[in-house]
């Protein structure tokens, strides 16, 4: 990165008193500026928490979203406000209307890639890091709506024995992700631990030693015995992985696991949207506040049961 970029990036962030969120899957360099660099339920929290005036998001646009609804006096600005996520529009609020008319009494969790609008239309939200203790978190006899995504919805049944109506979202850069892969690096590598994103297929979620959010396979990688980990997420993650931890080695299932939105942004945008304030992300009140709610519900996760009903 320039060195000009960066100390504007240090001075301006100084000046507005802001603070950089930035998500496992920025560009090394974007996330060299993060003051925090983690999974969705880690940048929820410190979006939650933080004492800043201005925060910048570098990650997609649900994700500064959450900041905003959890959030509304702060300025939140995403560096491109194209970068989004395709998981998150395969779900439009009418779709889940008519899922929830199908379905009446549904206790509805949604995953934390979600637009604001679904989000206010859920009881409560997850992330793949908590998503199995959210489901566990609903009385039993309770029918649940898990949306959007297919592939978490159906590894959190597996994991909680609990039915879920799902709908049809997916990943596409985690669908890319497939068994053939880990077995062909697993001949390469028979001691290798094999670590990936429960967004993936049922296939390649069946070969993993571990099946974790991008914050939880940081946390694994730390504290494993293995050399060599396959690493079956974003690609994103690996200069993570292997900054923390140089004495090991991370191979990619696929180099072609990208996501193309994570990587809209880049220093010079981080510095653009400090100079000129923008993209700024706000979400209506009426939406917000059910939204928060469902969030809030997330945060506060075996605090109290979750009821049915928006
Ligand atoms: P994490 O919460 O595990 O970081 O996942 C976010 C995401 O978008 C995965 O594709
Ligand atoms: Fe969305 Fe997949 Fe990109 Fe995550 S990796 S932001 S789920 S498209």
């Amino acid at each position: 990165m320039k060195r000009s970029v960066q100390d504007r990036i240090v001075e301006l962030k100084k000046r507005l008193n802001a603070v950089i969120l930035a998500h496992n899957y920025q560009i090394d360099s974007v996330q060299e500026l993060g003051d925090y660099v983690g999974d969705s339920l880690g940048l929820s929290r410190q979006a939650a928490r933080t004492e800043a005036d201005v925060i910048v998001f570098c990650g997609v646009l649900f994700m500064a979203e959450t900041a905003s609804i959890l959030n509304p006096d702060k300025l939140v600005l995403i560096p491109d406000p194209e970068a989004n996520c395709p998981m998150a529009q395969m779900l439009d609020p009418d779709r889940l209307r008519a899922l929830k008319e199908r379905h009446p009494g549904a206790v509805v969790v949604c995953y934390v890639n979600s637009t604001a609008e679904v989000k206010a239309l859920s009881d409560i939200c997850c992330t793949s890091s908590n998503a199995v203790e959210v489901v566990e978190s609903i009385e039993p006899d309770r029918p649940i709506i898990f949306v959007p995504d297919r592939h978490l919805g159906r590894y959190v049944a597996e994991q909680t024995g609990r039915e879920l109506i799902l709908d049809k979202g997916f990943c596409p850069t985690h669908v890319r992700i497939l068994p053939e892969h880990i077995a062909e690096l697993k001949r390469l590598y028979p001691e290798a631990e094999v670590m990936v994103h429960p967004e993936c297929l049922a296939g390649t979620v069946r070969m993993a030693d571990v099946v974790a959010s991008t914050g939880g396979m940081v946390r694994y990688a730390r504290e494993s015995d293995a050399r060599v980990i396959i690493v079956g997420t974003e690609v994103g993650l690996l200069y993570r992985l292997r900054e923390e931890n140089p004495d090991k080695e991370f191979l990619p299932v696929t180099p072609a696991a990208v996501c193309p939105n994570m990587k809209r942004i880049m220093p010079e945008k981080v510095l653009w949207a400090l100079e000129e304030l923008k993209y700024e992300v706000k979400v209506p009140e009426a939406v917000r506040g059910q939204a928060k709610r469902a969030l809030d519900r997330m945060l506060s996760v075996g605090a109290q049961p979750v009821p049915a009903g928006g």
